[in-house]
């Protein structure tokens, strides 16, 4: 009988509680890895910002890092080609810290084609000194055709940031509706969530899944609406 117990020590719960022992070691070293990441993020100046701005006001922000490039570079892939002729006009909409912009200036995008509505004062502030040759409008989108002005309904594509979740339907719907306003005839809205839930859309603008990507803390889903009428 003891002989039994023995094995069944040996053979079974040792080998058991080592596999566990070992889970619980590796479990136990994400919450470190998290921190470590974060705290390499923070000495990026714009990582900082971003931190500082999610503490602030975290539903206007909705991010504790900036996006990753691999977000926006999928995001940017659905409008693709950019064409280069005069014609072109972006827009970016809570731009944020710019990675986007920086993205769509490598792509080789001239910087008087691009044009930025950011809501907050310093990200707005913070755009303008690293992005000079850009437009960066202070503003809300919700008064886009207004900001755009003679620009409006001459839109190629506009990349948004904008946390339309931590809004309510209806102002999300507002900013929906002025995105479509503003484009031109099958111009693109190319908009990212945290949520699997799709974002709202209006009549006039056809919504597909543009993929998620999950290289971006946290994974986000991608959105592209185009304007069909
Ligand atoms: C999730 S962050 C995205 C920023 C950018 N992707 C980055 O990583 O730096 C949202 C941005 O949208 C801006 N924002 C929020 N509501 C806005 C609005 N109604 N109009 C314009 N910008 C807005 C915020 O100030 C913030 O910069």
């Amino acid at each position: 009988m003891d002989l039994c117990k023995e094995a069944l020590a040996l053979y079974i719960f040792k080998p058991v509680k080592n596999r566990m022992q070992k889970k619980k070691r590796i479990f136990g070293a994400i919450p470190l890895l998290v921190v470590i990441s974060c705290i390499l993020i923070a000495f990026k100046s714009e990582s900082r910002l971003a931190i500082k701005k999610m503490m602030e006001e975290p539903g206007r922000i909705g991010m504790i890092t900036p996006s990753s490039r691999a977000l926006y570079k999928h995001m940017i892939r659905q409008i693709l080609p950019i064409s280069s002729n005069t014609e072109t006009l972006l827009v970016e909409l809570g731009p944020g810290t710019g990675v986007g912009t920086l993205l769509l200036l490598e792509l080789g995008l001239s910087p008087d084609q691009l044009l930025c509505v950011e809501l907050d004062p310093e990200l707005k502030q913070y755009m303008a000194e690293r992005f000079p040759g850009v437009q960066t409008i202070l503003g809300d989108a919700v008064n886009l055709q207004h900001i755009l002005g003679d620009n409006s309904g001459k839109v190629t594509a506009i990349i948004s940031g904008i946390p339309l979740k931590n809004l309510s339907k209806k102002q999300a719907i507002a900013i929906i509706d002025k995105c479509h306003t503003v484009l031109k005839p099958h111009g693109k809205l190319v908009q990212f969530t945290y949520s699997i839930k799709p974002p709202p859309t209006i009549p006039g603008f056809k919504r597909t899944f543009g993929g998620l990507v999950l290289f971006n803390l946290p994974p986000a889903f991608v959105w592209t609406f185009t304007k069909v009428e």
